[in-house]
């Protein structure tokens, strides 16, 4: 089968050749005299004599104009002939088939130089399916009428038909297919979609398609936003711009005024996708209008925002006044700026409220107003100026003012000062009385209360101070101190002082005295005699000679004696006036003088004693300082400590102290002793006091104690103890217990002590306001007379039974303990007071 094949090829070719070899002339190749070739491509044609070649000259192509082809490919020709190998062949080159270069394209040649010979060959061109404007992606727009393009050639002209989503679409009222397109009349969202494009051309049989992707665009609208916006001055703060729209909208902003596009400056920026416009930080100026357009590729919308800027408040303006109390009208202004326009309220520095608008609740002198201030300058701001309106100005007005604007940015606050004037006073010169005596440099001073500040000057006894070197002044106003030296009479009198500023004048009388010393006391008492010590009080003198007294002095002399010889002691005032080291039996002449810081007054209040004879010692009182119900509480189990002050002697030196103590028992006839006593002696020469120990706890004590001299025993002082409890110990509470108070004992004795010390210090004033005395005065004379102050404790003790001890401070001891002389004689659970040893009494 192959075989025959091979032979059948090789006929066709020797018969060909025979052919050839007998027909002289020209071949061109391909054969076909029509040659269908596409638009845009090369073609190549090639003619060659057939035989004899050598016979043929002048070979050339001719195109369809006629002219001949020119073999000239390096000049770029379009068109253009190449002899190819060496048989003679010429080929005709169209390098880039044209529609125009369509038509009868001939060879020819001259053989044996006679003959003509010319062959023709037709180029016929086609145009493929080209696709000339047929987008893939189309975007018409929502409820306009829309073409969707699909522009094809071909030459033969294809026949276009149109699929939606493979369904073929044919023309109805919304759909018209039109030469270059498919028009979509009122386009919606639904035409999305895949549109095929087909061309078909039956004579080249060509067939293509086109998918043409729709999406319907809607221009942008916005979203619903608020038309105002507001940021603070030097804050930042944005823009929101937003709005729908298919594909999604980007964003410009625009200021209005300058129509500045902000999309990217120093303080602006503009996102283009989210429209968001950001400003920090916000100025002043950027208050307006702002354009904020949206922007897809189905249209463009642009839409106003107004841009409020909050100007924080600024006090711009707030002057001080100073008037003069009962002016009619003070006005304080404050000018303050900001936007919106501040609200200007005012509060007095100290005072927790603001004024309000009006007229005030409180006080209807006091008006505040607002009010709105034009620009100053055109173009400028409006500002508000707040008035606070004081009507029948007092000095109490005068004060700081806080200027306090407020606005939705903040508050601003300043201070301003209301000055209110007034002439002087004296009103806080307490002084009008001075002192001094034998040159004595004494010092007067006034101060002078005025607005603005007054100046001083002084006169004495109404005269001009003139040049004086023993007086001297020192600060000439508010304040003045006058530096005087008395060196005689003319320097006491009357001390003007003269204060005077724009308002008035005012004057202040000191009185500068002479100094004496104090006259002659009035009276010295007895109160308390032994055989060698006499303890005195003073009724002190009438006239204390301007000063007040120092110190009392005695002068003594034995009996017979001259006043020459006499013996004298000095008592700072205030202390205990004892006077001891006097001898039992003898005689004395006492008497008496003050002093203040001058001198001495004369003697006076003579007195005349004979001292008691010799005796056994005085009692010796047994002190303590926590005591409740009249019984001492001893902060210890098994001891307590027993003190006392030394007795005076009565003429014989104590030689040693006797102590008694018995466990006791309180019953209706007082404290009694259970027995178990013991004694001990103790000798004088040591400090009063002595621990008792080995006793038993929570136990009562009966205790009395005695000094001895040569003479005997004296009275025994007496005192009930009480040992503490141990805490260790529980179990039914002796008898004697019944009445332990439920508080602590310790805590017991420090309230009774705070009330005593209450009770104390109410007796001290009412000396004070009845006798002008001081607590320590009062000590030692007592309130008034001293009878009347026993009586009157006497009398108390007597009416009612004393819940506890009556205190005293013993202030002499600075330790500010109290301490109380215990007295159990008698029932044994009554306390009575003796005063203090530095007591006058
Ligand atoms: C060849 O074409 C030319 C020009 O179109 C024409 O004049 C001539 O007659 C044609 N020759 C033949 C053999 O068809
Ligand atoms: C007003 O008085 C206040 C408080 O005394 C002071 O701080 C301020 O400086 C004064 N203002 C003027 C303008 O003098
Ligand atoms: C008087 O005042 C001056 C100055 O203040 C002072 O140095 C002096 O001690 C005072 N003199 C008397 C006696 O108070
Ligand atoms: C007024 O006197 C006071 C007290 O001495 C002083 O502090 C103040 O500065 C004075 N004022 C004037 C205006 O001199
Ligand atoms: C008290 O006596 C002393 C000496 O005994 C004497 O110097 C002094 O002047 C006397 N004082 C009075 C006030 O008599
Ligand atoms: C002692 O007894 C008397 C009378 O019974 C009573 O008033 C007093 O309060 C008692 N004292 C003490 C400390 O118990």
């Amino acid at each position: 089968m192959r075989q025959l094949r091979i032979l059948a090829a090789t006929f066709l070719l020797i018969s060909a050749q025979g052919a050839v070899s007998q027909n002289v002339g020209l071949a061109i190749q391909p054969t076909d005299p029509v040659q269908v070739k596409p638009v845009n491509q090369a073609v190549l044609l090639t003619c060659k004599p057939t035989a004899q070649k050598e016979l043929f000259t002048d070979l050339k192509w001719t195109d369809p104009r006629g002219e001949i082809v020119r073999q000239d490919k390096q000049q770029g020709q379009a068109v253009y002939t190449e002899t190819l190998g060496t048989d003679g062949t010429l080929a005709l080159i169209i390098r880039n088939l044209k529609e125009s270069e369509a038509g009868v394209y001939s060879c020819s040649a001259t053989y044996a130089n006679s003959e003509k010979f010319v062959k023709n060959v037709t180029i016929e061109t086609y145009v493929a399916i080209t696709w000339e404007d047929a987008p893939s992606e189309q975007y018409p727009i929502l409820h306009s009428d829309y073409k969707v393009k699909c522009k094809v050639h071909a030459n033969p002209a294809p026949i276009v038909d149109w699929f939606k989503n493979n369904d073929a679409i044919s023309t109805t009222d919304r759909y018209v297919i039109e030469a270059n397109g498919l028009l979509i009349r009122r386009v919606t969202e639904a035409d999305d979609g895949v549109y095929t494009c087909r061309a078909i051309v039956m004579n080249t049989g060509e067939y293509q398609e086109r998918h043409i992707k729709v999406e319907v665009h809607t221009p942008p609208s916005f979203e619903e936003m608020p038309a105002e916006a507001e940021v603070v001055e030097g804050d930042s703060g944005s823009l929101t711009c937003r709005a729908k729209g298919k594909p999604s909208p980007t964003y410009t902003w625009i200021k209005e005024d300058t129509r500045e596009e902000l999309s990217n400056s120093l303080r602006f920026s503009t996102n283009p996708l989210t429209g968001i416009l950001s400003i920090s930080p916000a100025e002043k100026n950027d208050r307006g209008n702002y354009i904020c357009k949206a922007k897809n590729a189905a249209g463009e919308v642009q839409r106003l925002v107004e841009l409020g800027v909050v100007v924080r408040p600024h006090i711009d303006e707030l002057i001080n006044i100073s008037l003069p109390a009962g002016s009619n009208e003070a006005h304080l202004k404050c000018v303050v700026s900001g936007w919106p326009l501040p609200h200007v309220t005012f509060q007095r520095v100290g005072s927790n409220e603001r004024f309000t608008n009006g007229v005030q609740e409180n006080d209807d002198r006091i008006v505040l107003e607002q009010e709105r201030l034009p620009p100053t300058v055109p173009g400028g701001e409006e500002r508000t100026q707040g008035h606070l309106t004081i009507t029948d100005v007092v000095k109490s007005d005068d004060g700081l003012y806080a200027c306090i604007a407020t606005n939705k940015g903040g508050e601003a606050l300043k201070n301003g000062h209301i000055t209110v004037e007034f002439a002087p006073t004296f009103a806080s010169t307490p002084l009008k009385e001075a002192w001094s005596w034998d040159n004595h440099p004494v010092n007067i001073s006034c101060t002078a209360e005025s607005i603005p500040n007054a100046t001083i000057t002084w006169r004495l006894n109404e005269r001009e101070i003139d040049r004086d070197g023993n007086i001297k002044q020192i600060g000439n106003g508010p304040k003045s101190i006058l530096q005087i030296i008395p060196i005689d009479r003319r320097y006491y009198g009357v001390y003007k002082c003269v204060g005077k500023n724009i308002h008035g004048e005012a004057q202040h009388d000191i009185l500068l005295r002479e100094a004496h010393p104090p006259s002659e006391i009035l009276q010295a008492k007895r109160e308390v005699i032994t055989a060698t010590t006499i303890t005195f009080t003073f009724i002190g003198p009438s006239n204390d000679g301007g000063l007040p007294v120092r110190s009392y002095a005695v002068q003594y002399r034995e009996g017979g004696r001259n006043w020459d010889e006499a013996l004298n002691k000095t008592w700072p005032v205030d202390s205990p006036y004892i006077l001891e080291g006097l001898e039992p039996q003898k005689s004395y002449s006492f008497r008496f003088s003050a002093r203040n810081d001058v001198g001495f007054g004369n003697w006076a209040a003579e007195d005349y004693v004979t001292m008691p004879k010799r005796s056994s010692p005085e009692e010796p009182k047994i002190i303590a300082t926590q005591v409740l119900d009249g019984v001492i509480m001893s902060p210890y189990l098994d001891r307590f400590e027993l003190r006392w002050r030394i007795p005076p002697d009565n003429g014989e030196p104590i030689d040693l102290y006797e102590v008694k103590y018995c466990e006791a028992r309180n019953s209706s006839d007082g404290w009694i002793s259970e027995g178990n006593c013991r004694d001990l002696e103790l000798p004088s020469s040591g400090p009063p006091s002595f621990h008792v120990t080995k006793v038993k706890p929570n136990t009562h004590y009966k205790v009395e104690l005695r000094a001895r001299n040569i003479i005997g025993y004296s009275v025994p002082g007496q005192a009930i103890f009480k040992t503490a409890r141990d805490p260790t110990k529980t179990g039914p509470e002796p008898i004697t217990e019944a009445r332990e108070p439920v508080l602590s004992s310790s805590a017991l004795v420090g309230i009774v002590v705070a009330g005593l010390f209450v009770l104390f210090v109410i007796v001290d004033i009412s000396c004070f306001i009845f006798n002008k005395t001081g607590l320590t005065y009062m000590v030692t004379s007592g309130c008034g007379s001293k009878d009347r102050m026993d009586s009157e404790i006497n009398r108390s003790a007597e009416k009612e039974p004393l819940k506890g001890p009556v205190v005293l401070i013993n202030d002499d001891s600075l330790t500010k303990e109290t301490e109380v002389e215990y007295d159990a004689k008698g029932d044994g659970t009554r306390v009575t007071i003796v005063p203090p040893r530095h007591s006058a009494v």
